[in-house]
């Protein structure tokens, strides 16, 4: 038996039942979520066929992640997958995104689907159909298979036609029980994170790298939106990017370049192209030394700009930013919005989220919007009654609901809101050190413990539902 706690969760402080944002913005059908990626939770990497990803070769190589932490069990999902989606009912979930393990699913990255991953996702699919929570379902959450980064991984082309082909392969296999799927989730981070800074796996450092991988990463999502389509016309299809609000350090015209400069690499390079039909001028000349334009053949563009249904946003906080010319690749630096309050040192700045909501409104209007992920980590702890009072949670959450009311008010179209996370979990290379979840997680004993947040959200959930009707 899974030791879940079936705590009431009672709110446990009086001011936590003054964070009530306002839900009579969002529609009927607003998608409520919360969300969690394969390599995250899974655990069990050796089991049911499931092959390495560059995640695993990353986390186990020495002084990458924080006290050498690794994905082996994380949260031990892939046992305890049932009662973890007892907890998503029991929270009222109107929607969760999970992701899949494209090792488990295809350990080699070529061939044939793995029957026993098949069947897994299958199963964990069906039950979510059963409890009625609208699955949002990401194919790639940043587990490449090992033996695709041996030949090369996202720098090479090759890579993009793997994923298009699993993607088509998964559509087949699985498309009849999810309504909605992302392709990639965050590339800037996979591409700049993995192939440029090296802080994420595979732990490559080399610029030109980084931007070969953004590109095929990026045209990896269009073959793949036009596979999916070809095979489940019906199915809405969209792309996570993470989207950070910036802000220029000063007016003068040096921070304002640089904050140009950053804008173009983080956001641009990877909204442009989906949602406007190619990179922007200033994109191609930030990558003139690195040759964007030769990777760029022709056709990749039309690609790219495969019609999606849906912009996933991801988006947490506030960044200032400089002219710096100590920084070699941008020249430019950042320094966190104030009040940097999370255990990440993260802002804690609702109006940033109505910031960037609004913003891709303006730059790409009418784009249906769902924030795939929002959230932030605190030193969570269980208390002497054996409660978490995430209340700095609580709080981040109700301000940044809040914003996004203010920004459907204001003309954007968003349909849905994913708290990251569900569980608290393997935060990459930082391992477990940062709990981002609605629910705490003990990883010695595996027991579940709604946190005071979870039953917050859950009510929000229920007073939207008695608000819409
Ligand atoms: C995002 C990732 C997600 C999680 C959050 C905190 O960039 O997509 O997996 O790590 O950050």
């Amino acid at each position: 038996m899974t030791p879940t706690r079936s705590a009431d969760m009672t709110l446990t402080t009086r001011s936590a039942m003054t964070w009530q944002p306002d839900v009579d913005a969002f529609g009927a059908d607003f998608a409520w979520g919360a969300a969690t990626a394969a390599y995250q939770i899974e655990g069990a990497v050796a089991e049911g066929g499931r092959g390495p990803s560059i995640w695993d070769t990353f986390a186990h190589m020495p002084g990458r992640t924080t006290r050498g932490d690794t994905g082996d069990i994380a949260c031990d999902h892939y046992h305890r997958w049932e009662s973890d989606l007892d907890i998503i009912r029991d929270l009222g979930l109107r929607a969760y995104r999970l992701s899949l393990s494209w090792s488990r699913l295809q350990p080699s990255g070529t061939g044939p689907l793995n029957p026993v991953a098949v069947a897994h996702y299958r199963r964990l699919l069906g039950r979510l159909k059963e409890i009625g929570v609208r699955a949002f379902v990401t194919l790639y959450h940043w587990d490449l298979p090992q033996p695709l980064e041996d030949a090369g991984g996202w720098p090479a082309r090759a890579t993009a036609y793997r994923f298009a082909d699993y993607a088509g392969l998964v559509a087949d296999e699985l498309g009849d029980l999810a309504e909605d799927w992302i392709t990639i989730n965050e590339p800037w981070c996979s591409s700049f994170l993995g192939y440029g800074t090296g802080a994420h796996a595979p732990g490559r450092s080399d610029l030109g790298e980084a931007v070969a991988a953004a590109h095929h990463l990026n045209l990896a999502h269009g073959l793949a939106v036009a596979n999916i389509r070809h095979r489940r016309p019906h199915v809405a299809v969209g792309v996570a990017h993470i989207v950070t609000d910036l802000v220029t350090a000063s007016e003068q015209p040096e921070d304002l370049a640089a904050a140009a400069r950053y804008d173009a690499n983080n956001n641009r390079m990877f909204l442009d192209p989906v949602l406007r039909g190619g990179y922007p001028v200033d994109v191609y000349e930030l990558y003139r030394a690195q040759r964007l334009a030769e990777l760029v053949r022709d056709g990749d563009e039309a690609t790219i700009a495969t019609p999606v249904d849906f912009l996933g946003l991801n988006h947490y906080h506030q960044l200032i930013v400089r002219h710096d010319p100590t920084v070699a690749h941008l020249q430019a630096s950042t320094t966190p919005a104030e009040p940097a309050t999370t255990s990440l040192r993260w802002s804690v700045t609702p109006e940033s989220l109505r910031r960037v909501l609004v913003r891709v409104e303006r730059d790409y209007p009418g784009t249906p919007i769902h924030v795939t992920e929002n959230g932030a980590s605190f030193d969570d702890y269980v208390d002497h009654s054996g409660q978490v009072a995430d209340n700095e949670r609580i709080g981040y959450l109700s301000g940044y609901v809040q914003a996004a009311a203010e920004a459907i008010r204001e003309g954007v179209n968003l349909q849905g809101y994913f708290v990251w996370s569900l569980l608290d979990n393997f935060e990459w290379a930082e391992g477990y050190s940062k709990r981002f979840g609605l629910v705490y997680v003990d990883y010695h004993t595996q027991t579940r413990i709604p946190k005071a947040s979870a039953a917050w959200y859950r009510d929000l959930i229920a007073r939207h539902a008695r608000a819409v009707g």
